[in-house]
């Protein structure tokens, strides 16, 4: 009897045992599928992560993704422009010094002794310069040879490698001395012959084979002095080293564009100085206006994070290799 009742209970306690290992299993399951279901709705939200929607250009509008000075609206006649496609390292009006390298890598350029006219001379096959700088050389030699009647200019350099600028320089300081290297050759890196903006001026005369150097003077004053109309700007004046850090070479031009090239000439300013002019006109400021060989331009200066373009007018921009992009309108 005893045993019987004894038997029974064990029964039971062996249900409920069962019983209570079922529960058990059960919650396990339970938290084990509410765990699934959690980490699969997150990572269902990561991948619709928010994106970065690509500026828009519509007039008037402000597209998202534009940083927050772009979220200033701006007048009728202007628009944001995203500056993905740009660089601070592209364009005419890059500054480039000892205190602003720039990668020769970056410009592509073209030959000049494939594309030269027959004004002027070139020195090697291996000479070469941006499009826009070569197009502008033909026509400044050329206007000078037929006002000079003189085709000895040579061009002597155009666009350098880090490897040239550095030959160049260690030459230099052996032959003639560190403080002579400094006062006219630029660090490797921080010449603006990698831009394919700068060039050398030379005279050779073909029946001598003797160089003859250009120092500007006599029947090359027209060069000089005209070479704005071009574009270009004698970039190392005499009077202006203490600010190029460059001493003066008379045979050195850049190509900066026109208006640029007229406003640096008749106001005296060397780049150094020019760049800092076009920092106090920005978009939102009173704009620089130019007229010159019959055009008007309109130029001022925006900080790299919002640049702003008229709509629907020509225009140029450029970076400055320093803080930002100047764009210059066409009227
Ligand atoms: N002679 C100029 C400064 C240069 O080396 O780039
Ligand atoms: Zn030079």
């Amino acid at each position: 009897m005893y045993e019987r009742q004894t038997e029974t209970a064990r029964q039971k306690n062996r249900r409920r045992a069962v019983r209570r290992q079922r529960r058990l299993l059960f919650g396990i399951l339970i938290v084990i599928l509410l765990t699934v279901i959690l980490i699969f709705s997150c990572c269902g939200r990561g991948a619709q992560a928010p994106q970065t929607t690509p500026q828009q250009t519509v007039p008037g509008s402000i597209a998202e993704g534009t940083t927050a000075r772009q979220a200033e609206p701006l007048p009728e006649g202007w628009e944001y422009r995203a500056s993905e496609d740009l660089s601070l390292q592209d364009g005419t009006l890059v500054l480039v010094n000892a205190d602003h390298c720039f990668d020769p890598a970056l410009p592509e350029t073209v030959s000049v002794y494939d594309n030269m006219t027959g004004s002027y001379l070139v020195k090697d096959i291996y000479l070469s310069l941006t499009e826009e700088a070569m197009a502008a050389l033909n026509r400044w030699m050329d206007a000078f040879a037929a006002q000079s009647g003189r085709r000895d200019v040579n061009i002597v350099a155009g666009w350098r490698s880090f490897e040239d600028q550095q030959a160049i320089y260690d030459n230099a300081v052996a032959t003639k001395g560190q403080a002579h290297a400094d006062a006219y050759i630029a660090l490797p890196g921080c010449s603006e012959h990698h831009t394919g903006l700068a060039l050398d001026l030379d005279t050779y005369d073909l029946a001598s084979g003797t160089s003859g150097g250009f120092d500007g003077d006599g029947a090359y004053t027209w060069a000089v002095e005209h070479a704005w109309e071009y574009g270009f700007v004698q970039r190392y004046p005499p009077e202006k080293s203490a600010i190029t850090g460059i001493s003066y070479e008379s045979w050195h031009f850049r190509y900066v564009g026109l208006p640029h090239s007229y406003i640096m000439s008749t106001e005296d300013l060397c780049l150094e100085e020019y760049i800092e002019l076009l920092r106090q006109h920005p978009f939102t400021g009173e704009h620089l206006k130019a007229s010159c060989q019959g055009a008007e331009y309109e130029i001022y200066f925006c900080p790299q994070d919002a640049l702003v373009v008229p709509s629907g007018r020509p225009y140029t921009v450029s970076g400055n290799n320093v803080d930002g992009y100047v764009v210059t309108v066409h009227h």
